[in-house]
């Protein structure tokens, strides 16, 4: 209970969201350069997961939700359309910077059933019991300290309340690990092995979430797995991606100490161009889970 939860408004509310006005389709203009800078508002890597999610969450008029998690807050902002005006959404993220990015959405799209809390979600200014579903898109898998995040979630949902959540799963993109071992041998660093073996299985299972789930005194009451590929020219094209180098290159250059870090990923880089070149392209495989638990 120790963070503040504020309403996400902002100066820029060019009209309330009241899907009441179902007859007005003429209110959007495509030529607004603020609405061009908010079409493209979704992170690609979240996007399969998010849909995953959104597949599968109840959705009806009033709901209470959290989003834990939430970064720039697709899912938020989702969900407090799909469940409509009467429904709370609050987002629970530390990444402040992410946080202002959504706030921006919010006063854009002029929800006004949203609440933006900028703190880890070990600890919710909501009252317990009174949250109808709880999601977390790829966000319990980062947490610091899942268990306490999830014994907090527990107590925040009414009785009957769900939690749903995603996560990438232990083998995506195993091409690039099976490459790393033979980079590894061929430089004569087998040393570092078992730090890439740990690098690979810190990953979730279908296992691990149930543990995590029913360790917080959830009841887990669905599991659906999935799995979409990533698709590269060759391996220096994904090690110099954006993404790569934000959300995977840190992990795998953490595997071997420098200055050995740059002289393997090169060679990875040259492994997995020779898998592209004998293939086609480099095609990565994601496998991805999303779980749902109720409180009973
Ligand atoms: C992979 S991102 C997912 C963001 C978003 N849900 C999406 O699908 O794009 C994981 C998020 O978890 C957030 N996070 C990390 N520790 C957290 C904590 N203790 N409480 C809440 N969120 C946390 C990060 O700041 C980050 O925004």
């Amino acid at each position: 209970m120790d963070a503040e939860c504020t309403p996400a408004s902002g100066a820029r509310t060019p009209r309330r969201y009241d899907d009441d006005r179902v007859t007005r389709h003429d209110d959007i203009d495509w030529g607004a350069p603020e609405v061009a800078a908010h079409y493209d508002e979704l992170p690609l890597w979240s996007a399969p997961f998010g849909l995953m999610l959104l597949d599968r969450v109840p959705l009806r008029r009033g709901q209470v939700v959290v989003d834990v998690g939430a970064g720039t807050g697709f899912v938020t902002v989702e969900l407090a359309q799909r469940c409509g005006p009467e429904s709370r959404v609050t987002a629970v993220d530390p990444w402040a910077a992410a946080m202002d990015r959504l706030a921006a959405k919010v006063a854009f799209l002029g929800l006004t059933n949203v609440d933006l809390v900028v703190a880890p979600a070990e600890h919710l200014p909501l009252a317990d019991a009174s949250v109808d579903l709880v999601v977390s898109n790829l966000g319990i898998n980062n947490l610091d300290d899942p268990p306490a995040v999830l014994r907090e979630c527990a107590l925040l949902l009414r009785p009957g309340g769900r939690l749903v959540t995603t996560t990438n799963l232990v083998g995506h993109m195993e091409q690039v690990y099976a490459a790393y071992r033979t980079a590894l041998s061929e430089l004569g660093l087998d040393e570092h092995r078992p730090a890439l073996d740990a690098q690979e299985q810190h990953r979730a299972t279908v296992a691990s979430v149930t543990d995590q789930l029913t360790g917080a005194g959830l009841e887990v009451v669905d599991v659906a797995t999935d799995a979409f590929r990533m698709r590269f020219a060759d391996g220096r094209a994904l090690l110099g991606h954006w993404f790569v180098r934000l959300g995977f290159v840190p992990g795998w250059r953490s595997v071997v100490p420098a200055p050995d870090a740059d002289r393997v990923l090169a060679l990875v880089a040259a492994r997995l161009d020779a898998v592209a070149a004998e293939q086609g392209a480099l095609e990565l495989t994601v496998p991805m889970a999303c779980v749902t638990a109720v409180r009973r």
